[in-house]
């Protein structure tokens, strides 16, 4: 078996194919094109769905490469040996063209012979399609397996968990597939053990999938018109195996990225047990939001789809290294060090360098920001607890307004001998989900953001609006009335002379800076007295009673106001003054909207 670097693998794999007269086609943005059902290019097809679909691919109907993946489905394993969220997968199609013989002689040849991967034939094992109701017991594919020369035991039947693959998203080309697992030489984990148990004595290193059905949305399965080949072979998962180690993190993909965060920490990788997961954790969500922020479609962190699992990873990755005593503010040194491993392979990182590590580091200052404002709202809620117990919903606001993972408050209530209640947070996370599900759906239609969401919004855009006004205008202004649609907000105010352009700039200017902070807007229930002396601006008149809510954009705004309001300046998009006019004597009236919003 051959020892090969992860440069020599992939190198490798397209000179194979390429001289079994497949195109080396370039990877595809992360960001997948055709199917809206997912955030991410989960797999190697993914790009190529159109073509599998039957439409024409131009550069003909063998195809081969090398695709960046990203899978978020487990961030919370990442930490041990074998989870990473993001992956390149090595791949091979054909389109119409050949099917499961060549595809599986080839897999053999790649595998096994001396010039390739070298891989004695004994220890290799492979399954196969045990049959249902939609497609028959692959008994053409352990034929051709045998015709290599594998041993009769050596393949295993296996139902549709286990060899059926697709598709990528909710609907698309899927079917039956054939895998090829390496026999570590670990001991059986008892008589039923095979290639189907997650024991560890089989591992899996490829995927022959024999792509004859299009999954309808009404979840039956369509032949289609051409039988497709779709394979993947996990790069980092290959490597591991191939260099005889027990965790891809011990490999050469990861040795530069972890010497770095040794370097910038001062600690050793593999000192501890704690330590090896935060350096495994920082190394793995570095690698995969350098990805995300350098891909041609360029993602930035924010709260919705694909730029809120970016947060999340940058998030948890600046608690990590955090822990490790890295210094605030020097995570882009390990994307630096990614861009420099990749740049040659994917030179779009070295195009987006600028963005990818300004933006890191934006999201660094922001979090270190929202984190303090966490620890205040986290105080408070430890002082007025009645029992030892967080509940869910607090621990939810937490993690969604201040982005605490869950673990990091769990780990601070244990500190004062609380707990946390799991299952509460739990239920608020599922909600919240079900929630952002149903907004993301609703944009893949078209429609706009529900209106509820959009007033609310305008509603924290009027009182950046008035701070705004107040800053650059003259502190003595006040709001004389205020109407919002779901379309515009509009904004009355005492001022003596139209405002010139340049001072509407200005305004537009500190609103659109405190949107692209994306501060928490947190409600407070306090009396009017206090309101008053924490310098709330809004009306003191007692229609509101006696206990009012002040919303508080830290840094920028603290106003009285019955809500609802957006949980994050981010949400906000951009804000545009549209017009400026008089409204009556000694009162102007501006109208203004926000763009551009994610969701
Ligand atoms: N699309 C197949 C996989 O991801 C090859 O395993």
């Amino acid at each position: 078996m051959k020892t090969l670097t992860s440069n020599e693998l992939r190198k490798l794999y397209l000179e194979f194919f390429k001289s079994k007269g497949h195109a080396v086609i370039p990877s595809a943005s992360l960001i997948p094109e055709n199917d809206p059902t997912v955030l991410f290019t989960t797999a190697g097809m993914h790009p190529l769905v159109p073509y599998l679909l039957g439409e024409k691919h131009p550069a003909g109907t063998r195809l081969t490469d090398v695709q960046k993946c990203v899978r978020t489905g487990d961030i919370d394993e990442v930490g041990d040996a074998s989870h990473c969220t993001f992956f390149e997968m090595l791949g091979n199609w054909s389109l119409g063209d050949y099917f499961k013989k060549e595809a599986i002689s080839w897999s053999f040849e790649f595998l096994t012979g001396e010039q390739w991967l070298g891989i004695p034939k004994e220890k290799l094992y492979f399954t196969c399609f045990a049959g249902d109701e939609n497609a028959p017991r692959d008994e053409e594919s352990f034929g051709y397996w045998r015709e290599q020369g594998v041993a009769e035991d050596h393949i295993f039947f296996l139902p549709k968990e286990h060899n059926w693959w697709g598709p990528a998203g909710v609907t698309g080309p899927c079917g039956p597939d054939t895998e090829m697992f390496i026999d570590t030489g670990k001991p059986a984990c008892g008589p039923d053990c095979s290639p189907a148990c997650s024991c560890g004595k089989y591992l899996e290193i490829w995927n022959d999938v024999f792509m004859q059905y299009n999954k309808k949305e009404d979840g039956t399965f369509e032949p289609l018109a051409h039988k497709n080949v779709d394979t993947g072979m996990g790069l980092d998962r290959t490597i591991c195996i191939l260099q005889g180690k027990k965790s891809v993190y011990d490999t050469d993909v990861f040795s530069g990225i972890l010497a770095k965060i040794a370097e910038l920490s001062g600690k050793e990788y593999g000192s501890d047990e704690e330590t090896t997961k935060a350096f495994r954790i920082v190394a793995d969500h570095i690698r995969c939001a350098t990805f995300m922020m350098g891909d041609e479609k360029g993602i930035t962190p924010s709260n919705t789809d694909q730029g809120y699992i970016l947060r999340r990873l940058i998030r948890r990755a600046i608690r990590f290294a955090g822990r490790l005593g890295i210094e605030e503010g020097k995570l882009h040194l390990i994307a630096e060090q990614v861009i420099g491993q990749y740049g040659e392979i994917y030179p779009e990182l070295r195009a987006n360098r600028e963005r990818i590590l300004s933006e890191l580091n934006l999201e660094e200052e922001r979090f270190q920001k929202t984190i303090k404002q966490g620890m205040k709202e986290f105080e408070k809620l430890a002082t007025y607890l009645k029992e030892p117990v967080i509940p869910g919903k607090s621990a939810f606001r937490l993690y969604d307004t201040f982005g605490f993972p869950i673990e990091f408050t769990e780990e601070l209530a244990a500190e004062r001998g609380f707990q946390v209640d799991r299952e509460g947070y739990e239920a608020a996370f599922k909600k919240h989900q079900e929630l952002s599900h149903a907004g993301a759906e609703q944009r893949f239609k078209g429609g706009l953001a529900d209106t509820g969401v959009q007033t609310a919004r305008l509603h924290t855009a009027t009182h950046l609006l008035l701070a705004g006004l107040k800053k650059i205008l003259s502190p003595d202004i006040q709001q004389r009335g205020s109407n919002i649609t779901a379309e515009r907000l509009r904004f009355d105010f005492n001022f003596p002379r139209p405002v010139t352009k340049e001072e509407l700039a200005q305004v537009e200017a500190f609103v659109n800076q405190a949107i692209s902070e994306d501060v928490p807007v947190v409600c407070q229930e306090m009396s009017v007295e206090q309101a008053k002396q924490e310098g709330a601006t809004g009306i003191f008149e007692s229609k509101y009673g006696d206990v009012v809510k002040v919303y508080t954009v830290e840094g920028w705004s603290k106003e009285i106001c019955g809500g609802p309001h957006a949980s994050h300046t981010g949400e906000l998009g951009r804000f545009k003054i549209k017009k400026e006019q008089s409204s009556s004597a000694g009162v102007r009236r501006i109208k203004a909207v926000l763009e551009g919003q994610e969701e």
